[in-house]
């Protein structure tokens, strides 16, 4: 499965890259206005860390979001429109396709939505869980409704898992066979952690110390 991280920080981009783990990055207006960057150096700035950097297209009709998006495109081969679920961006997603323009649909939360989006030709779909789950629905359901109608087609279509809040998230979008998981930083920096490796550690540098010379 793939890793990305969700965030419109450059630095925690950088920092994760660093680990060799990282895929690409995903982005949203909410995110890159909490930074208060311009858009588009934030977006290259993230090219040269990663081959996909999702940005979202802000106009709401589909002659808008072909214009935005387009723009995007140009800006380096690394970047994936991102398009929000609606029948306007479903008439951008089909024109994207045609272009070669690689798409992102966000704001997935039904397995009718994400199977339309993939009709319409995008690259990746974006089902957000925890947005599900802080309603009081399953998120993690709707991964593996998606999942049990991807393997039964030929949907070439990545199911990029959004909106993850804990590890268990990723572990069980892991076990379900989706293609990519994008995580918040706070929450990438908890994944390669474990209480027994600290320990671990410390007893063996403890009794490395009593033998060393
Ligand atoms: O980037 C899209 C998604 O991951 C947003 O997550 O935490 O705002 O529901 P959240």
């Amino acid at each position: 499965m793939k890793l990305f991280l969700d965030t419109a920080n450059t630095a925690q981009v950088a920092e994760i890259a660093a680990w060799g783990v990282l895929d690409g990055v995903t982005t949203n207006p909410s995110l890159v206005a909490k930074e208060g960057k311009d858009f588009k150096a934030t977006i290259l700035e993230m090219c040269r860390h990663v081959p996909c950097v999702s940005a979202q297209v802000t106009a709401t009709d589909a002659e808008g979001m072909k214009k935005q998006g387009q723009e995007y495109a140009a800006w380096h081969k690394n970047v994936v429109v991102k398009v929000p679920m609606t029948t306007e961006g479903l008439k951008a997603l089909t024109f994207f396709k045609s272009k070669g323009i690689k798409t992102n649909t966000t704001l997935i939360f039904s397995v009718a939505q994400a199977m339309l989006a993939a009709k319409a030709g995008a690259t990746i779909i974006s089902p957000f869980i925890g947005r599900l789950d802080d309603m009081g629905e399953d998120g993690m359901t709707l991964i593996a409704e998606i999942m049990e109608v991807w393997n039964k087609y030929d949907f070439e279509t990545e199911v990029l898992v959004a909106s993850t809040r804990h590890p268990r998230h990723i572990v069980d979008a892991a076990m379900l066979g989706a293609h990519i998981s994008t995580i918040p930083y706070d929450l990438f920096k908890k994944l390669p952690q474990h209480g027994l490796t600290d320990t671990g550690i410390k007893k063996f540098q403890e009794d490395w110390a009593k033998v060393a010379k």
